[in-house]
């Protein structure tokens, strides 16, 4: 009997279900192509299969990695993961009491294989950052070390208006600009190519910039090119800026990859972006406001725990940074300035994301950014 029931409810919903999507059809498509979901959800990956696994990860021994952000969410665990293959991993955090908290984590997971450095960064002044970028190439160079791979996770997300020391809105200040300066110095301290390095199963370097599927609702579909508009406290939207610095970054890093692929020094190099999905971590549930607004964040880290079920767990998102910066397949297919989404796989982008005098602008207005005397500039 239940089951005439079922037929006779789904041969109903059936038609009801065509007509729908019928009706939509034009509308569903539009929203799928300017927002795709990019597999923010595991849900979306029922029907899909993984592109990487952890047993891909290649021996890592003699490989350097250096990790941005590693106290906690996915920087923690692709620094874990890292470890767990044999390769020494410099992480970094705001501060030493972190730094220790997270090497301590990263050995008990990787049972003692690997190395971690420590190293503390704070993102949001620029002279710090120029501060640490030399003393870590120093470091390196006098370690008679090189870097093999950087991921560059730190990142903020829908914070209250704030602008830095140095003058720039905080999200755009610590999700783009420190870590496209960090990225663009550290290209010389990555190793050198070297055909006869039999020794790795890959032999070049890699840069992964840590992006989000949100850089599509950057506001108007792009990046504004001046300090003015980026700082208006009016227009300012937390979420819409949060897509503004991922969508320069990216960008940044396109024409980061361009730019290397000219140089005859740094063309082994392969610079690509990627989209970890919607994890469950620390990131939303700093969403704090202020004043009133504050009142909300329980109600806010409550959905987002009740939500859990449909995120990716910062374990299983490291899958695909490790996956840029480890495997060989992304040497033999020669990915370059790709954007790749869960789980290793190339991604769809927004168009504008793609356009090589934006990649070229931002560069220039980044680049502005780091060497002006800001605080004149607002
Ligand atoms: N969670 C998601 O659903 C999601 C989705 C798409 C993309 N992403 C991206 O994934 C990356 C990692 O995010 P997550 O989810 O792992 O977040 P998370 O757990 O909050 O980790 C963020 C890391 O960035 C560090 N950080 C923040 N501000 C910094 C500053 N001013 N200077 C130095 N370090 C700073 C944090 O250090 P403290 O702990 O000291 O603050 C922390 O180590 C971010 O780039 C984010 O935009 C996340």
């Amino acid at each position: 009997m239940r089951e005439i029931i079922l037929a006779i409810i789904v041969r109903l919903l059936t038609p009801l279900a065509s007509f729908v999507e019928y009706v939509f059809s034009e509308y569903v498509l539009r929203v799928k192509e300017q927002f795709p979901l990019d597999h923010t959800s595991p849900l979306c990956h029922l029907i899909s299969s993984y592109g990487f696994a952890d047993s891909d990860v290649p021996d890592l021994a003699g490989k350097v990695a250096l990790v941005t952000g590693a106290n906690c969410g996915l920087g923690l665990a692709v620094a874990k993961k890292l470890a767990k293959h044999n390769a020494h991993v410099i992480i970094t955090c705001r501060t030493e009491a972190k730094c220790q908290a997270a090497k301590n984590a990263i050995l008990t997971y990787s049972r003692g294989r690997g190395t971690v450095e420590t190293s503390v960064l704070e993102l949001t002044l620029m002279l710090r950052v120029r501060q640490w970028t030399t003393a870590m190439k120093h470091r390196l160079k006098s370690n008679n070390s090189a870097l093999d791979m950087l991921i560059l996770s730190a990142g903020i997300m829908g914070c209250p208006y704030n602008v830095t020391q140095d003058g720039i809105e905080s999200q755009f200040a610590v999700n783009h600009v420190a870590q496209a300066f960090i990225a663009n110095e550290m290209v010389e301290a990555m190793r050198p190519y070297s055909k006869k390095s039999s020794t790795f199963q890959t032999t070049k370097p890699r840069i992964v910039f840590v992006n989000s599927f949100l850089h599509r609702i950057s506001p108007h579909d792009t990046v504004p090119l001046s300090l003015a508009q980026i700082n208006d406290p009016v227009r300012y939207n937390r979420a819409q800026w949060y897509g503004m610095s991922k969508l320069a970054n990216l960008l940044f890093s396109k024409a980061l990859s361009r730019r290397l692929q000219k140089d005859s020094r740094y063309s082994h190099i392969l610079v690509n972006s990627m989209h970890p999905g919607g994890m469950y971590t620390n990131l939303p549930q700093r969403v704090v406001g202020n004043g009133i607004v504050r009142i909300f964040q329980p109600i806010l880290n409550l959905a987002y725990w009740a939500a859990k079920p449909v995120l990716w767990s910062a374990d299983r998102a490291a899958l695909t940074p490790l996956y840029l910066a480890t495997s060989p397949e992304v040497e033999r297919y020669n990915y370059r300035g790709e954007y790749f989404i869960p789980i290793a796989k190339v991604g769809k982008a927004a168009s504008v994301a793609n356009d090589g005098v934006l990649q070229d602008r931002v560069w220039e207005f980044t680049e502005q950014l780091w060497k002006q005397p800001l605080s004149q500039d607002k």
